[in-house]
């Protein structure tokens, strides 16, 4: 792949080439590799014709892209959404004397049936086979779809969920070999329907502040978002081995945006560890359009994130989620200020080589009586004055903006301002921060450390170049610091 048009990401995947959609398959190997697979159209711009493409990397941030890993059996007939898990006991019989085989879950989806799939690899997740037994689960629809599968040590079974798109329900399934599945329990008709349930995932969380785990139900809709299109939601809750169970009946969005769908969380990490996950950081409504076509590709993922929920004051729980060890990809500090007060930095990073940066800003020292001021950023060109900008209310609301970004007019459903809403505990200790990872045409946007985030992509017509981050009418008392890296060329 070429990967220097002036519109790719350098510290996140997109596709050597083709057109790319969700996260498929994530797991860590023994090796300390994460292998990253992905939907993938390998002949045309647009989706459709779905593979799944393969990329790997040892620190989140810098790929090495691999051969397609799975292929469509026939013209009609495509590879669709699923997972991958290591089969260390060889459950599965497939691997006699191997603690690394691989084996994939997949949809096959044509016009007439969406069934479950398996599929072999014995050389660590590279190339597999397809099960001789094939469809695992074929329940006679066409709306079936997108397995994610775990072991479930208290039980000694492996775990699937998988949903009736069109009926918005988890269908929970159980099996001891990877191979015969038996139907446990269904989850129905819970938070944001839309038009079709897609991509759940069921996983362990850590809750902050604790030893204690809870489950987390992970589900996508689409099209319906509020927003519109496709968007992300979660449940937490109980899980038995057989059951889930929601705490409660919200809905609760995973990111305020619209560039953040179909996230799947890595397999073949401890559950204490915080969890990994990577969203598709684009929508529905739009992906087909965005003008990176030129460039050879279309479509990018978020940054590894790492997650865990915590129970906010007046908020309920809430699933935290940062970038995952961005510090490893700094290259340089481009600003740093610990007493900003009420100014801003102008900062020209026009000579930085990857044109992507990290930024934080901090407000210390607020009381619950003065939740105040404001944190406001703006990052432009220097030739055409295109930008991304937003701002956060300590205690309040972040908003964040494409409007002046450049391409957008063209697709009416590219709407360009969003924001979120609430207080929220950062005021709790007195502080309030917000980060963001800027890489060219996304902007990933973090409240107190991921209690609230944003996915956000753009296409400008001249590279951004200048950051300006500042804050205003912050309360007496009160210290701002400022601080920005540049992040390493990963490609
Ligand atoms: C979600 C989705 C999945 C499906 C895949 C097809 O974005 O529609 O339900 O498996 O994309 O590419």
């Amino acid at each position: 792949g070429d990967y220097s048009g002036a519109l790719r990401p350098q510290v996140h995947f997109s596709p050597p080439q083709g057109f790319m959609n969700d996260p498929n398959g994530l797991f860590k190997d023994a090796d300390g590799v994460y292998h990253v697979y992905y939907q993938l159209n390998p002949t045309e711009y647009i989706a459709g014709n779905q593979h799944w493409g393969h990329a790997t990397t040892t620190d989140g941030y810098t790929f090495e892209n691999q051969p397609i890993a799975l292929f469509p059996p026939n013209n009609e007939t495509f590879v669709f959404s699923g997972s991958a898990v290591v089969d260390v006991n060889n459950t599965s019989g497939y691997f006699p004397g191997q603690d690394n085989g691989v084996v994939a879950i997949y949809t096959l989806s044509n016009s007439t049936a969406q069934n479950q799939n398996i599929a072999f690899s014995k050389d660590g997740g590279y190339s597999f086979e397809p099960f001789e037994g094939n469809p695992v689960i074929d329940i006679g629809s066409i709306q079936f779809r997108d397995p994610q599968v775990f072991w479930h040590p208290q039980t000694e079974s492996w775990v699937m969920v998988v949903v009736y798109a069109a009926e918005f329900s988890v269908g929970i399934y159980t099996s001891p070999n990877l191979k015969n599945w038996t139907h446990a329990s269904n989850f129905s008709n819970h938070g944001l329907l839309g038009t079709q349930y897609e991509c759940p995932n069921l996983v362990e969380m850590p809750v902050e502040d604790s030893d204690e785990t809870m489950w987390l139900m992970f589900l996508s809709i689409n099209p319906g978002a509020p927003l519109g299109g496709s968007v992300s939601q979660y449940f937490p809750g109980y899980f038995n081995g057989t059951h889930f169970e929601a705490v409660d009946p919200v809905a609760r969005i995973s990111d305020f945006a619209k560039d953040n769908y179909a996230g799947q969380f890595f397999s073949g990490i401890p559950g204490t560890e915080r969890r990994l996950s990577i969203d598709w950081a684009s929508n529905w409504q739009y992906t087909n359009d965005v003008p990176t076509e030129s460039e050879g590709f279309r479509s990018f993922m978020t940054v590894f994130r790492q997650n865990h929920l915590k129970k906010l004051p007046g908020v309920g729980w809430d699933l935290v989620s940062s970038p995952f060890n961005i510090s490893s990809q700094f290259s340089q500090v481009l600003a740093s200020n610990s007493s900003l007060g009420n100014s801003s930095i102008l900062l020209d990073y026009s000579t930085l080589p990857s044109g992507a940066l990290y930024f934080e800003a901090n407000v210390t020292g607020l009381t619950p009586t003065t939740l105040s001021g404001a944190i406001n950023f703006i990052i432009s060109s220097s030739i055409s004055g295109q930008n991304i900008q937003g701002a956060t209310i300590p205690g309040g609301a972040t908003w964040v903006s494409r409007r002046n970004a450049g391409w957008g007019a063209e697709n009416p459903y590219f709407t360009d301002k969003f924001s979120s809403n609430g207080v929220y505990s950062g005021s709790e200790n007195g502080t309030w921060t917000l980060s963001g990872v800027l890489d060219r045409s996304i902007l990933e946007l973090f409240v107190n450390g991921g209690e609230q985030s944003a996915t956000v992509t753009f296409f400008p017509d001249y590279p951004l170049d200048t950051l300006r981050i500042g804050a205003s009418d912050i309360p007496e008392g009160a210290a701002v610091s400022v601080a920005v890296w540049g992040l390493k060329d990963a490609w």
